[in-house]
């Protein structure tokens, strides 16, 4: 037994898929110590969209620590946090038409996702908060209420509630939110009015699940005729994931509160953003607080990443091309194989294989061992989800679907 077996807490997970040691990693590359390889189509669960220690924001978190930057400075004022502060506006919420105002609430995406549900109750008085079918928000107790994952609510420890769960978009085989429609509509439907919704548009750990542009549309319309405030958890669909910076553009929607985490910090270090309408700065000073709400080698390298990816539609476009080439090849993987059930979804950088239960796994272990990681996601698990690091080069992209579509050859072929 390893020193990980013997004396790591048992909630380990992904490390139960690539018991490997990894030691070193650069762009798309993953090592481990024996100097073996391996494509990552995983990317740290999107907080990689930039690629592993990518040189350019390698070198500003450098140059930040050997003068001495400051690193960890609560709330304080710092010049890394002004730059940030000053390069987001400029680069992503003014060109947007966005005057949303930044709440740093700790590191995780969970602690985004807590600060924007307490926000919402105390500006509306409500408590009340909807959320999908298939969400998935995080692991901490709030978060928990508003996600679908059994495995994740069982081990909350408590009762969730304040919350009520209605279907994703394709999940009653409505192309609109009519279920929450008619519930918000109904005088006696049972659902108290709520504070707000929050939504994920794109259903990352729920199985790649794509809200349509029709469908964010109507549920944003839906929020305002009634009152609710709507959330965007954009933490892991945002950054570019889906091509434009924000996964809500393309529907032409404007959130009340946007949760950004993962990609943002640019490097992989951590960094969480609430983004808030200004007439919701409702909080007194420190009615929300934590204590890494300042690690500054997080703005340098979230700055460096906005001023070179974010300065024009170079990325955006790449990923958008990139991203029809994987639905491209993942269709090709769903006609060879007629008959297996098999189905994929995406938008952008983020696509789906719809495989099965226990297939999706087997895929998954059959191209690590060929040298890709993938990870499943779904309520069974029965999805291959691809995320590669937005940098990907086209070379890697081709590897990494040659091993996928052999992989799948491989373990149709054994249940054959
Ligand atoms: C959409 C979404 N929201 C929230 C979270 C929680 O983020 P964290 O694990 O950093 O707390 C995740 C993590 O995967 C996520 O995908």
């Amino acid at each position: 037994m390893n020193i990980f077996e013997q004396r790591e807490s048992g909630v380990r997970s992904y490390s139960r898929r690539w018991p490997v040691v990894f030691s070193r990693a650069t762009g798309s590359r993953l090592y481990d110590e024996d100097g073996r390889g391996w494509l990552d189509f995983f990317a740290g669960a999107g907080s990689l969209n930039y690629g592993h220690n990518n040189p350019v924001l390698k070198r500003a978190l450098l140059d930040y620590i050997e003068h001495d930057g400051v690193t960890q400075a609560l709330d304080m004022f710092t010049s890394a946090r002004r730059e940030l502060l000053e390069t987001l506006h400029e680069l992503v919420l003014r060109p947007r038409g966005l005057d949303h105002k930044v709440l740093f609430p700790g590191p995780g995406g969970a602690n985004a996702v807590e600060a924007a549900m307490k926000l919402a109750r105390t500006v509306t008085g409500r408590t009340e908060i909807v959320h999908f079918t298939n969400s998935f928000h995080g692991a901490t107790l709030g978060a928990l209420t508003v996600t679908g994952n059994p495995l994740h609510r069982r081990s909350a420890g408590l009762p969730l509630t304040g919350t009520t769960a209605v279907p994703f978009d394709g999940y009653d085989g409505h192309p609109r939110p009519e279920h929450l429609a008619r519930m918000l509509a109904g005088p006696a439907s049972g659902l108290d009015r709520p504070a707000a919704v929050v939504v994920e548009t794109v259903q990352a750990e729920g199985g790649v699940n794509v809200a349509s542009a029709e469908w964010l549309r109507a549920l944003a319309e839906l929020c305002r005729e009634h009152g609710v405030l709507l959330i965007v958890d954009d933490i892991q669909a945002g950054c570019g994931r889906t091509g434009a910076f924000f996964s809500f553009e393309d529907a032409g929607v404007v959130p009340d509160l946007v949760c950004l985490s993962k990609s943002i910090g640019g490097y992989g270090l951590p960094l969480t953003l609430l983004l808030l309408r200004p007439e919701l700065d409702v909080w007194r000073p420190g009615a929300h607080s934590g204590t890494f709400r300042g690690v500054n080698p997080a703005f340098v390298t979230a700055t460096e990443a906005l001023r070179v990816y974010w300065r024009d539609d170079v990325l955006e476009k790449s990923t958008r091309a990139k991203g029809e080439w994987v639905a491209h090849a993942l269709g090709a993987i769903v006609a060879a194989h007629p008959g297996a059930g098999l189905a994929t979804r995406g938008r952008g950088l983020i696509h789906g294989l719809v495989l099965g239960a226990g297939l999706a796994d087997a895929v998954s272990d059959e191209a690590s061992a060929r040298g890709l990681l993938v990870e499943t996601a779904g309520p069974y698990d029965e999805v291959v989800k691809l995320l590669p690091p937005l940098t990907v080069t086209d070379a890697e992209l081709a590897e990494g679907l040659g091993i996928l579509e052999e992989s799948v050859r491989v373990v149709l072929g054994r249940a054959d």
